[in-house]
Protein backbone atom coordinates (compact mmCIF):
# COMPACT_ATOMS: atom_id res chain seq x y z
CA UNK A 1 0.00 0.00 0.00
CA UNK A 2 1.16 3.20 -0.91
CA UNK A 3 2.14 5.49 1.87
CA UNK A 4 -0.37 8.53 2.66
CA UNK A 5 0.95 11.75 1.04
CA UNK A 6 1.67 14.51 3.58
CA UNK A 7 -0.29 17.64 3.41
CA UNK A 8 3.12 19.75 4.03
CA UNK A 9 6.41 18.46 3.26
CA UNK A 10 9.43 20.48 3.84
CA UNK A 11 12.78 18.64 2.13
CA UNK A 12 16.38 20.51 3.08
CA UNK A 13 15.04 23.95 3.23
CA UNK A 14 17.47 26.64 2.93
CA UNK A 15 17.23 29.96 3.42
CA UNK A 16 20.13 32.93 3.92
CA UNK A 17 19.81 36.47 4.25
CA UNK A 18 23.07 38.02 3.05
CA UNK A 19 25.16 34.89 3.03
CA UNK A 20 24.02 33.68 6.13
CA UNK A 21 22.35 30.82 6.63
CA UNK A 22 18.92 31.10 8.89
CA UNK A 23 17.04 27.90 8.02
CA UNK A 24 19.98 25.48 7.31
CA UNK A 25 18.58 22.61 5.61
CA UNK A 26 15.13 21.90 7.41
CA UNK A 27 13.22 19.02 6.72
CA UNK A 28 9.70 18.46 8.10
CA UNK A 29 6.43 16.33 7.24
CA UNK A 30 2.58 16.86 8.58
CA UNK A 31 0.28 14.63 8.04
CA UNK A 32 -3.76 15.71 7.71
CA UNK A 33 -4.95 16.50 11.17
CA UNK A 34 -2.45 16.38 12.49
CA UNK A 35 -0.31 19.76 15.00
CA UNK A 36 3.30 20.20 14.32
CA UNK A 37 5.50 22.83 16.54
CA UNK A 38 8.23 24.15 15.74
CA UNK A 39 9.56 25.20 19.30
CA UNK A 40 12.84 26.71 19.94
CA UNK A 41 14.90 30.14 21.18
CA UNK A 42 14.32 33.56 19.91
CA UNK A 43 15.95 33.84 16.22
CA UNK A 44 16.43 30.07 15.51
CA UNK A 45 14.15 30.14 12.88
CA UNK A 46 11.14 30.00 13.58
CA UNK A 47 9.29 32.49 11.12
CA UNK A 48 11.40 32.19 8.75
CA UNK A 49 10.31 28.77 8.14
CA UNK A 50 6.84 29.63 8.50
CA UNK A 51 6.91 32.26 6.12
CA UNK A 52 8.69 29.89 3.73
CA UNK A 53 5.89 27.79 3.93
CA UNK A 54 3.66 30.40 3.53
CA UNK A 55 4.91 31.82 0.40
CA UNK A 56 5.87 35.60 1.50
CA UNK A 57 9.15 34.08 1.74
CA UNK A 58 11.51 32.68 -0.98
CA UNK A 59 13.52 29.52 -0.51
CA UNK A 60 17.34 29.91 -1.14
CA UNK A 61 17.08 26.24 -1.80
CA UNK A 62 15.11 23.13 -1.05
CA UNK A 63 11.34 22.16 -2.06
CA UNK A 64 7.96 22.58 -0.27
CA UNK A 65 4.86 20.35 -1.37
CA UNK A 66 1.32 20.83 -0.61
CA UNK A 67 -0.58 17.05 -0.93
CA UNK A 68 2.21 16.10 -2.95
CA UNK A 69 2.33 19.72 -4.64
CA UNK A 70 5.05 21.47 -5.42
CA UNK A 71 4.80 25.08 -4.87
CA UNK A 72 8.27 25.93 -3.66
CA UNK A 73 11.41 24.64 -5.15
CA UNK A 74 14.17 25.68 -7.94
CA UNK A 75 12.12 27.59 -10.52
CA UNK A 76 8.87 27.35 -8.53
CA UNK A 77 7.29 29.79 -6.27
CA UNK A 78 3.33 29.72 -5.92
CA UNK A 79 2.09 32.87 -3.86
CA UNK A 80 0.92 32.29 -0.66
CA UNK A 81 -3.11 32.50 -2.10
CA UNK A 82 -2.32 29.43 -4.55
CA UNK A 83 -1.32 27.46 -1.51
CA UNK A 84 -4.55 26.46 0.15
CA UNK A 85 -3.23 27.46 3.19
CA UNK A 86 -4.41 29.52 6.37
CA UNK A 87 -2.16 31.84 8.28
CA UNK A 88 -2.50 33.06 11.98
CA UNK A 89 -0.07 35.22 13.08
CA UNK A 90 0.63 36.98 15.95
CA UNK A 91 -0.25 40.72 14.79
CA UNK A 92 -3.49 39.07 12.97
CA UNK A 93 -5.32 42.34 11.83
CA UNK A 94 -9.39 41.77 11.12
CA UNK A 95 -10.78 44.43 8.90
CA UNK A 96 -11.88 47.29 11.68
CA UNK A 97 -14.55 48.53 8.85
CA UNK A 98 -15.82 44.97 8.73
CA UNK A 99 -18.23 43.12 11.37
CA UNK A 100 -17.02 40.21 12.68
CA UNK A 101 -19.63 37.88 10.25
CA UNK A 102 -17.88 40.14 7.11
CA UNK A 103 -14.81 39.46 8.31
CA UNK A 104 -15.14 35.87 8.29
CA UNK A 105 -16.99 36.21 4.73
CA UNK A 106 -14.04 37.87 3.54
CA UNK A 107 -11.96 34.57 3.91
CA UNK A 108 -15.02 32.19 2.44
CA UNK A 109 -15.77 33.71 -0.77
CA UNK A 110 -19.41 34.12 -2.17
CA UNK A 111 -21.73 31.75 -1.43
CA UNK A 112 -20.45 31.00 1.75
CA UNK A 113 -23.07 31.90 4.59
CA UNK A 114 -23.48 29.31 5.84
CA UNK A 115 -20.49 28.08 6.41
CA UNK A 116 -19.65 31.58 8.27
CA UNK A 117 -22.19 31.06 10.82
CA UNK A 118 -21.12 27.63 11.28
CA UNK A 119 -17.73 29.06 11.74
CA UNK A 120 -18.62 31.89 14.15
CA UNK A 121 -20.83 29.22 16.15
CA UNK A 122 -18.03 26.93 16.70
CA UNK A 123 -15.88 30.06 17.92
CA UNK A 124 -18.47 30.59 20.06
CA UNK A 125 -19.63 33.97 19.05
CA UNK A 126 -22.80 33.18 17.24
CA UNK A 127 -24.42 36.35 18.77
CA UNK A 128 -21.35 38.69 17.71
CA UNK A 129 -22.16 38.14 14.28
CA UNK A 130 -22.77 42.06 14.17
CA UNK A 131 -20.10 43.43 15.92
CA UNK A 132 -17.41 45.37 14.63
CA UNK A 133 -14.12 44.74 16.02
CA UNK A 134 -13.50 47.82 18.33
CA UNK A 135 -16.30 45.86 19.95
CA UNK A 136 -15.39 42.80 20.59
CA UNK A 137 -12.43 41.56 23.41
CA UNK A 138 -8.98 40.54 22.83
CA UNK A 139 -9.81 37.31 22.96
CA UNK A 140 -13.37 37.41 20.49
CA UNK A 141 -11.39 39.31 17.55
CA UNK A 142 -8.89 36.26 17.75
CA UNK A 143 -11.60 34.12 17.63
CA UNK A 144 -12.89 35.91 15.08
CA UNK A 145 -9.39 35.72 12.81
CA UNK A 146 -9.30 32.01 13.63
CA UNK A 147 -12.79 31.29 11.69
CA UNK A 148 -11.65 33.86 9.23
CA UNK A 149 -8.94 31.55 8.40
CA UNK A 150 -10.78 28.18 9.03
CA UNK A 151 -13.29 29.81 6.08
CA UNK A 152 -11.49 28.82 2.91
CA UNK A 153 -10.99 25.22 4.16
CA UNK A 154 -7.26 25.50 4.39
CA UNK A 155 -5.33 22.22 4.03
CA UNK A 156 -2.56 23.44 5.85
CA UNK A 157 -2.71 26.00 8.97
CA UNK A 158 0.41 28.01 9.93
CA UNK A 159 0.50 29.96 12.84
CA UNK A 160 3.19 32.04 14.55
CA UNK A 161 2.38 32.48 18.12
CA UNK A 162 -0.89 33.01 17.40
CA UNK A 163 -2.07 33.02 21.06
CA UNK A 164 0.73 35.34 22.58
CA UNK A 165 -1.36 38.03 22.73
CA UNK A 166 -3.94 36.50 25.28
CA UNK A 167 -3.77 36.35 28.93
CA UNK A 168 -3.41 33.11 30.57
CA UNK A 169 -6.80 31.39 31.36
CA UNK A 170 -8.55 32.86 27.83
CA UNK A 171 -5.41 31.50 25.79
CA UNK A 172 -5.54 27.77 27.29
CA UNK A 173 -9.66 28.25 26.46
CA UNK A 174 -8.77 29.00 22.96
CA UNK A 175 -6.28 27.36 21.82
CA UNK A 176 -7.47 23.49 22.79
CA UNK A 177 -10.96 25.03 20.67
CA UNK A 178 -8.84 26.05 18.44
CA UNK A 179 -7.22 22.56 18.05
CA UNK A 180 -10.29 20.59 18.32
CA UNK A 181 -11.65 22.56 15.34
CA UNK A 182 -8.76 22.19 13.14
CA UNK A 183 -8.47 18.63 13.76
CA UNK A 184 -11.77 17.98 12.86
CA UNK A 185 -11.17 19.72 9.36
CA UNK A 186 -7.99 17.50 8.93
CA UNK A 187 -5.85 20.82 8.71
CA UNK A 188 -2.21 20.16 8.99
CA UNK A 189 -0.94 22.67 11.55
CA UNK A 190 2.49 23.80 11.53
CA UNK A 191 3.12 26.25 15.17
CA UNK A 192 5.38 28.12 16.05
CA UNK A 193 6.17 28.81 19.44
CA UNK A 194 8.60 29.53 22.08
CA UNK A 195 6.87 28.00 24.95
CA UNK A 196 7.52 24.41 25.48
CA UNK A 197 4.44 23.94 28.00
CA UNK A 198 2.61 25.43 24.86
CA UNK A 199 4.39 23.12 22.49
CA UNK A 200 3.49 19.85 25.05
CA UNK A 201 0.15 20.96 25.62
CA UNK A 202 -0.84 21.31 21.57
CA UNK A 203 1.69 18.98 19.29
CA UNK A 204 1.17 15.75 18.21
CA UNK A 205 4.78 16.21 17.43
CA UNK A 206 7.55 18.55 18.35
CA UNK A 207 10.37 19.84 16.22
CA UNK A 208 12.86 21.30 18.39
CA UNK A 209 15.00 23.70 16.29
CA UNK A 210 18.31 25.60 16.66
CA UNK A 211 20.24 27.37 14.69
CA UNK A 212 18.13 26.56 11.96
CA UNK A 213 18.01 23.22 11.88
CA UNK A 214 16.10 20.40 13.82
CA UNK A 215 17.47 19.23 16.43
CA UNK A 216 15.26 16.58 17.65
CA UNK A 217 11.81 15.75 16.73
CA UNK A 218 9.02 13.34 17.92
CA UNK A 219 5.68 13.01 20.53
CA UNK A 220 6.15 15.46 23.30
CA UNK A 221 6.77 12.56 26.07
CA UNK A 222 9.48 11.29 23.97
CA UNK A 223 11.22 14.69 23.40
CA UNK A 224 10.74 15.07 27.10
CA UNK A 225 11.99 12.33 28.75
CA UNK A 226 14.80 11.36 25.95
CA UNK A 227 16.32 14.62 25.14
CA UNK A 228 19.28 14.50 22.65
CA UNK A 229 21.37 16.71 24.83
CA UNK A 230 21.82 19.04 27.87
CA UNK A 231 20.23 22.20 26.05
CA UNK A 232 16.93 20.03 24.86
CA UNK A 233 16.65 18.74 28.08
CA UNK A 234 16.69 22.49 29.66
CA UNK A 235 14.32 23.76 26.99
CA UNK A 236 11.99 22.02 28.81
CA UNK A 237 12.68 22.36 32.36
CA UNK A 238 14.99 23.59 34.82
CA UNK A 239 17.55 21.11 34.95
CA UNK A 240 20.31 20.53 37.68
CA UNK A 241 23.52 19.62 36.28
CA UNK A 242 26.47 17.80 37.83
CA UNK A 243 29.96 17.63 36.63
CA UNK A 244 31.69 14.30 36.54
CA UNK A 245 35.42 12.49 34.43
CA UNK A 246 34.89 9.36 33.28
CA UNK A 247 36.82 6.27 34.20
CA UNK A 248 36.74 2.66 32.96
CA UNK A 249 33.10 3.87 31.45
CA UNK A 250 31.71 4.97 34.77
CA UNK A 251 31.95 8.49 36.17
CA UNK A 252 31.73 9.27 40.22
CA UNK A 253 29.97 11.16 41.67
CA UNK A 254 28.19 12.00 45.40
CA UNK A 255 25.16 10.41 44.78
CA UNK A 256 27.14 7.22 43.39
CA UNK A 257 28.55 5.75 39.92
CA UNK A 258 26.85 6.53 36.63
CA UNK A 259 27.53 4.47 33.54
CA UNK A 260 28.99 6.45 30.72
CA UNK A 261 29.28 3.52 27.52
CA UNK A 262 31.78 4.88 24.66
CA UNK A 263 33.31 7.67 26.32
CA UNK A 264 36.57 7.37 26.91
CA UNK A 265 38.68 8.05 30.14
CA UNK A 266 39.17 11.40 31.05
CA UNK A 267 35.84 12.53 29.08
CA UNK A 268 34.15 15.09 31.03
CA UNK A 269 30.16 14.49 31.64
CA UNK A 270 27.06 16.38 32.77
CA UNK A 271 24.88 14.39 34.54
CA UNK A 272 21.13 16.14 34.34
CA UNK A 273 18.37 15.72 36.40
CA UNK A 274 14.96 17.68 36.83
CA UNK A 275 14.00 19.54 39.96
CA UNK A 276 11.28 16.54 40.27
CA UNK A 277 12.91 13.88 40.21
CA UNK A 278 15.33 14.57 43.20
CA UNK A 279 14.00 12.86 46.35
CA UNK A 280 14.13 14.63 48.89
CA UNK A 281 14.67 12.52 52.80
CA UNK A 282 11.94 14.29 55.13
CA UNK A 283 13.47 13.75 58.29
CA UNK A 284 15.09 16.74 59.32
CA UNK A 285 18.27 15.63 60.80
CA UNK A 286 18.66 13.78 58.17
CA UNK A 287 18.64 10.68 59.70
CA UNK A 288 15.67 8.78 57.96
CA UNK A 289 15.37 5.43 57.09
CA UNK A 290 18.02 4.01 55.01
CA UNK A 291 17.83 5.06 51.07
CA UNK A 292 16.88 1.59 48.82
CA UNK A 293 19.17 0.23 45.64
CA UNK A 294 17.35 2.09 43.41
CA UNK A 295 17.63 5.69 45.45
CA UNK A 296 21.34 5.27 44.69
CA UNK A 297 23.37 6.84 47.51
CA UNK A 298 22.52 10.36 49.19
CA UNK A 299 24.52 13.13 49.47
CA UNK A 300 23.49 15.96 52.15
CA UNK A 301 23.21 19.39 51.80
CA UNK A 302 21.62 22.45 53.72
CA UNK A 303 18.50 24.30 52.69
CA UNK A 304 19.44 27.69 51.34
CA UNK A 305 15.63 29.14 50.07
CA UNK A 306 12.26 27.60 49.98
CA UNK A 307 9.45 29.03 47.87
CA UNK A 308 5.97 27.55 47.67
CA UNK A 309 4.90 27.88 43.65
CA UNK A 310 1.43 26.90 43.97
CA UNK A 311 1.01 22.92 43.26
CA UNK A 312 4.46 22.30 44.51
CA UNK A 313 7.58 23.72 46.73
CA UNK A 314 10.70 24.42 45.17
CA UNK A 315 13.77 24.22 47.88
CA UNK A 316 17.19 24.86 46.30
CA UNK A 317 19.92 22.86 48.44
CA UNK A 318 23.70 24.13 49.12
CA UNK A 319 25.44 20.90 48.83
CA UNK A 320 28.12 19.68 51.35
CA UNK A 321 30.23 18.29 48.94
CA UNK A 322 31.09 20.53 46.67
CA UNK A 323 29.19 24.34 47.33
CA UNK A 324 26.81 24.08 44.28
CA UNK A 325 22.75 24.28 44.41
CA UNK A 326 20.84 21.58 43.67
CA UNK A 327 16.70 22.38 43.05
CA UNK A 328 14.49 20.13 43.96
CA UNK A 329 11.02 20.27 43.65
CA UNK A 330 8.30 18.50 46.28
CA UNK A 331 4.91 18.63 45.35
CA UNK A 332 2.31 20.38 47.64
CA UNK A 333 4.03 22.29 50.61
CA UNK A 334 7.10 22.13 52.16
CA UNK A 335 9.06 24.85 53.24
CA UNK A 336 12.05 23.56 55.49
CA UNK A 337 14.00 26.20 57.14
CA UNK A 338 17.01 27.85 56.20
CA UNK A 339 20.27 25.73 56.85
CA UNK A 340 17.90 22.54 57.53
CA UNK A 341 20.30 19.68 56.67
CA UNK A 342 18.34 17.51 54.52
CA UNK A 343 19.59 14.07 52.41
CA UNK A 344 18.72 14.08 48.40
CA UNK A 345 19.04 11.21 46.37
CA UNK A 346 17.86 11.29 42.61
CA UNK A 347 16.08 8.89 40.62
CA UNK A 348 18.80 7.22 38.81
CA UNK A 349 16.31 6.22 35.88
CA UNK A 350 15.94 10.00 35.25
CA UNK A 351 19.43 11.12 34.84
CA UNK A 352 20.74 12.10 31.79
CA UNK A 353 24.00 11.63 31.09
CA UNK A 354 25.74 13.74 28.16
CA UNK A 355 29.29 14.06 27.02
CA UNK A 356 30.13 17.72 27.80
CA UNK A 357 29.36 19.60 24.56
CA UNK A 358 32.44 21.67 23.21
CA UNK A 359 34.76 18.60 24.31
CA UNK A 360 32.43 15.81 22.51
CA UNK A 361 32.88 17.62 19.30
CA UNK A 362 36.83 17.39 19.44
CA UNK A 363 36.73 13.69 20.75
CA UNK A 364 34.20 11.87 18.91
CA UNK A 365 31.75 14.03 16.32
CA UNK A 366 29.41 10.76 16.62
CA UNK A 367 28.09 11.34 20.03
CA UNK A 368 27.44 14.27 19.20
N1 LIG B 1 14.40 39.64 6.15
C1 LIG B 1 15.46 39.37 6.91
N2 LIG B 1 16.68 39.87 6.61
C2 LIG B 1 17.77 39.55 7.36
N3 LIG B 1 17.74 38.78 8.44
C3 LIG B 1 16.57 38.26 8.81
C4 LIG B 1 15.36 38.52 8.07
N4 LIG B 1 14.35 37.86 8.67
C5 LIG B 1 14.88 37.24 9.74
N5 LIG B 1 16.21 37.46 9.83
C6 LIG B 1 17.11 36.91 10.84
O1 LIG B 1 16.98 35.51 10.84
C7 LIG B 1 17.07 34.97 12.14
C8 LIG B 1 15.88 34.10 12.41
O2 LIG B 1 14.71 34.90 12.43
P1 LIG B 1 13.28 34.28 12.74
O3 LIG B 1 12.31 35.40 12.71
O4 LIG B 1 13.03 33.15 11.82
O5 LIG B 1 13.48 33.74 14.23
P2 LIG B 1 12.43 33.08 15.25
O6 LIG B 1 12.94 31.71 15.52
O7 LIG B 1 11.06 33.21 14.71
O8 LIG B 1 12.62 33.96 16.57
P3 LIG B 1 11.53 34.56 17.62
O9 LIG B 1 11.23 33.43 18.58
O10 LIG B 1 12.28 35.65 18.29
O11 LIG B 1 10.33 35.02 16.85
C9 LIG B 1 17.20 36.15 13.07
O12 LIG B 1 18.54 36.28 13.44
C10 LIG B 1 16.73 37.32 12.24
O13 LIG B 1 17.38 38.50 12.63
MG1 LIG C 1 9.38 34.39 15.29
Amino acid sequence: MALPTPRLELRDLVCRFDGMPVVDGLSLELMPGQVTCLLGPSGCGKSTTLRMAAGVEHVTSGEIRIDGQLVAGPGVHLPPEKRAIGMMFQDFALFPHLTAEANVAFGAGSGSEARVRDLLARVGLADKARKYPHQLSGGEQQRVALARALAPRPRVMLMDEPFSGLDNRLRDGIRDDTLEILKEEGTAVLLVTHEPDEAMRMADQIALMRRGRIVQQGAPYNIYNNPVDSEAAGFFSDINILHGVVKDFQCETPFGKFLCPNLRDEADVEIIIRPQHLKMDFDRNGSGPLPTPSDGVPARGAVARARFMGHESLVEMRMEHDGSILKATIPGVFLPREGTKLWLSLRRDRCFVFPCKAQSKLSNPLLN
